[in-house]
């Protein structure tokens, strides 16, 4: 209600309240690749439509006289009051949206306190961001490499962040079919860019220097450093005519280190070979609990319980990864169902205000998590932008919540809504 009244009393947003109008924002405060990137889907974006379609096929049902006064959005998740229902699901590359990027994403959820998911693909090591957000609660997502080390290493890392579970993406074990990004020919991580949790990973110098070892490269064989990778890949991708004149940006020039760190992440980025058995390894590296996300259909929710998944992430990747594919609120139902309360349920994928993420709760997600809406925050104002856009979320749930009749969120349920 503070939003509300703030919204109609002068105070003017720095972002759009309105889905729409905020994309087209985000969409002039950035360049036609970095666009394409952040808004795109797979294919012809069929699972992108259907993610949002499924929304429009469930209707809140709204109750009157019930007391109202006083709601509580809070939920328990892993163990934890949580102010909120929402999570800031991860998404790479934010250097696309804002130079601040997964800083000021960080910030901005640390403030409202809701959970934020570092991904794999950052623009920025997890170290900075933990730093940035204080006590603030952070997950760390990870793609599964095919270094186990890289792996080992990464959650040793998280876990020194302070981050509180890992969540492991399991949808993009080769990357989607972008048409987008295809027509355009822009692919940011071979220019360097949403490959800063490997730059400043030492595991990952390792495997670098051992590259360029074995493909010679001239006389220059520089020391590989975390610093000098992420130095020789920011200059890469600042092109020529940089005037930094950093000793080991020099060297790092006369050397084919910026394609070596490329090459090695597109080898290590990802392992297709991945089968359910070889996730019992994550026990050896971390003891934090753990999410599997990009869990679509009840079979897999039933083997993500058996080999102990601390939590179900039901996600498309935002119909990025398989187009025509099943929207997440559809496949929502059964998954509850299988799962039957014994791990909580995060619903991501199309989400795109609190009366969506009422609808998610109300078919049995724990809690919802937002996607490209922060991301477009993030481009228009930073992290003010980011900040208004959960915030906005927030308190359209409220709202929905009390003009439905609804004080708390274990309230809602499936009486709370009409299929249509
Ligand atoms: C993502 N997503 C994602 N997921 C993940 O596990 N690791 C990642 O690095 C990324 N990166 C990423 C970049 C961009 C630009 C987008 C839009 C998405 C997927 C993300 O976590 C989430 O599942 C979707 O964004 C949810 O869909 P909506 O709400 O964007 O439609």
């Amino acid at each position: 209600s503070e939003v509300y009244r703030a919204g109609v009393s002068g105070t003017k947003p720095a972002v759009p309240v309105d889905g729409g109008a905020l994309e087209r924002a985000a969409r002039r405060a950035t360049s036609a690749e970095a666009f394409a990137y952040l808004a795109g889907g797979a294919g012809a974006e069929a699972t992108m439509a259907a993610n949002r379609a499924a929304f429009a096929r469930w209707q809140v049902w709204p109750r009157v006289l019930r007391d109202v006064a006083e709601r509580d959005l809070s939920i328990e998740l892993l163990g934890r009051r949580r102010a909120t229902p929402f999570l800031l699901s991860p998404i790479g590359v934010a250097e696309l949206a804002h130079a601040d990027a997964d800083v000021a994403v960080g910030r901005a959820a640390s403030a409202l306190d809701v959970p934020y998911v570092l991904s794999n693909q950052a623009s920025r090591p997890m170290e900075e961001v933990a730093a940035a957000m204080g006590a603030g609660s952070r997950w760390f997502q990870l793609y599964w490499s095919a270094s186990d080390e890289l792996n080992a290493s990464l959650l040793r890392r998280a876990e020194a962040s302070g981050c509180e579970a890992v969540v492991v993406t399991l949808d993009t074990h080769v990357l989607g079919w972008r048409t987008r990004d295809l027509d355009l020919a822009f692919l940011p991580f071979t220019r360097g860019q949403g490959i800063a949790q490997y730059t400043s990973d030492p595991v990952f110098a390792d495997l670098v220097r051992r590259r360029v070892a074995r493909d010679g490269g001239g006389g220059a064989r520089p020391k590989v450093t975390p610093t000098l990778l992420a130095s020789a890949l920011s200059i890469a991708r600042a092109g020529a005519g940089t005037r930094l004149v950093e000793g080991g940006v020099r060297e790092a020039l006369r050397s084919p280190l910026p394609r070596a760190a490329v090459e090695t992440f597109l080898d290590v980025f990802s392992d297709p070979s991945l089968t359910w058995d070889r996730l019992a390894r994550l026990r050896e590296w971390t003891s934090l609990p753990v999410l599997l996300k990009g869990i679509v259909h009840p079979d897999d929710a039933s083997r993500a319980l058996d080999v102990g998944a601390d939590g179900i992430v039901v996600s498309n990747h935002g119909g990025r990864q398989v187009d025509r594919s099943v929207a997440t609120l559809d496949a929502l139902p059964a998954i509850v169902e299988r799962v039957a309360g014994r791990v909580p349920i995060v619903l991501d994928s199309g989400v795109r205000g609190g009366a969506d993420a009422f609808i998610a709760l109300a078919l049995g997600a724990t809690a919802v998590g937002i996607g490209r809406p922060y991301a477009y925050g993030l481009a228009v104002a930073g992290e003010t932008g980011v900040r208004e856009v959960v915030r906005n979320h927030i308190a359209e749930l409220d709202l929905t919540m009390a003009l439905a009749g609804h004080r708390s969120i274990d309230e809602i349920g499936r009486d709370s809504l009409r299929a249509v």
